[in-house]
């Protein structure tokens, strides 16, 4: 997903609002859960996100998701942030954020969905990380 940085999404310094990111890296995700799934999918949980640079009013930001895993009605996606300016065409990783959805049936109950088959390195290493990253997310869930 590819968006322009416009003046309403920015703050007085000309940087891109957290809020307007973290609005369109769940919508990005949202939709690569929803194409994996066939179904409507919501947004359980959304892991922490950092800000590690701003993009500035007039960059270009591209997002691409990833559904790393399927559990059972839920799904880890993970969607890494690029950054560009199109003076300097320069594309900067300004962000990772791993979000958890689940698909829905037409009765909006949770409902099982297929599972990711991992053929790539890096798909093999996000489909194992994935797991490690639910644990720690249950145990939490838990504490509460
Ligand atoms: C997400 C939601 C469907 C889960 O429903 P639920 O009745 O708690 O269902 P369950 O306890 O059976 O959990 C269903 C799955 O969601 C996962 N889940 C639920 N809450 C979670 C959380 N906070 N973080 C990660 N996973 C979560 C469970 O682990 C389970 O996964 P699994 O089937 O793969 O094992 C429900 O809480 C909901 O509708 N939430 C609001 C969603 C929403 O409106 N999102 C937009 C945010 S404003």
């Amino acid at each position: 997903m590819t968006e322009l940085v416009l003046p309403n999404h920015t703050n007085q310094l000309g940087n891109l609002l957290g809020g307007q990111l973290m609005h369109w890296i769940d919508i990005c995700a949202a939709m690569s859960a929803a194409k994996h799934s066939q179904r409507v999918c919501v947004t359980a949980s959304v892991d922490k996100i950092d800000f590690h640079q701003p993009h500035k009013l007039g960059d270009v930001v591209t997002l691409n998701a990833s559904v790393n895993r399927v559990f059972n009605t839920s799904m880890e996606v993970g969607v890494k942030v690029f950054g560009e300016s199109l003076k300097e065409g320069k594309r900067v990783h300004s962000n990772s954020a791993y979000l958890t959805f689940v698909s829905l049936d037409d009765n909006e109950k949770p409902v099982k969905t297929f599972d990711v088959i991992p053929k790539s390195d890096d798909e093999k290493r996000r489909y194992k990380e994935a797991l490690r990253r639910r644990d720690t997310r249950l145990k939490s869930r838990k504490k509460k």
